[in-house]
């Protein structure tokens, strides 16, 4: 019987339940599933892409059938290089669509042996991003639910790291302000 191997691309930054959701759905239609991370040269991530793999890695460990790997250049490249059929992508409300149908039509017309297939995460995951779960945490909310435990630890990693930085840079500031002061006065 023929084996279905499908990729999942994308960002992952950071992962989120909704991928995670997503990874589950794609684990019990297909055979096997890797997750495939984009390094991309010209964004800014939040995480490296070795923080990225590592957070999804322990994330799908419970998988037998999933995969984590990382790539550059053209996602239907990608997935001939490691023999998949299908590309799987989630939707998760009609402002999706657009960019999705885009990207799907587009892949197709590279290579059109290659299947785009999409699903759909729960409902309670319908309003989940990468970006908002970025931004909240950034703000000081909590992102409890949205994400697994193993990235909120990162998040909060990351946010410890840049309030520290931030802190020592006002202290430097004030520092330097004061010595001006005293010397102005003197
Ligand atoms: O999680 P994202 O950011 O929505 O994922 C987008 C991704 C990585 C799937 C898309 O940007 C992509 O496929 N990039 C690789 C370059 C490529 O193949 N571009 C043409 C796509 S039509």
């Amino acid at each position: 019987m023929k084996r279905i191997k499908a990729i999942y691309p994308g960002s992952f930054d950071p992962p989120t339940n909704g991928h995670l959701d997503l990874i589950e759905r794609g684990s019990k239609i297909f055979d096997e599933l890797v997750v495939a991370i984009l390094r991309n040269p010209e964004k800014d991530p939040l995480f490296s892409v070795a923080d990225r793999r590592k957070m999804l890695e322990t994330m799908t460990a419970g998988f037998d059938n999933v995969l984590v790997d990382t790539f550059d250049g053209l996602t239907v490249d990608y997935a001939l290089r490691v023999e998949a059929q299908a590309i799987l992508r989630g939707i998760r409300a009609i402002s999706d669509y657009e960019y999705e149908l885009q990207m799907a039509l587009m892949n197709r017309k590279l290579q059109p042996s290659l299947e785009t297939v999409f699903m759909m995460p729960a409902e309670k995951y319908s309003y989940l991003s990468s970006r908002l779960v970025r931004e909240v945490a950034q703000l000081g909310g909590s992102i409890e639910c949205l994400v697994p435990e193993i990235v909120g630890e990162k998040l909060r990693e990351k946010i410890d790291v840049a309030h520290k930085f931030e802190t020592g840079q006002k202290l430097v500031r004030k520092t330097s302000e004061s010595k001006k002061f005293r010397k102005k006065k003197l």
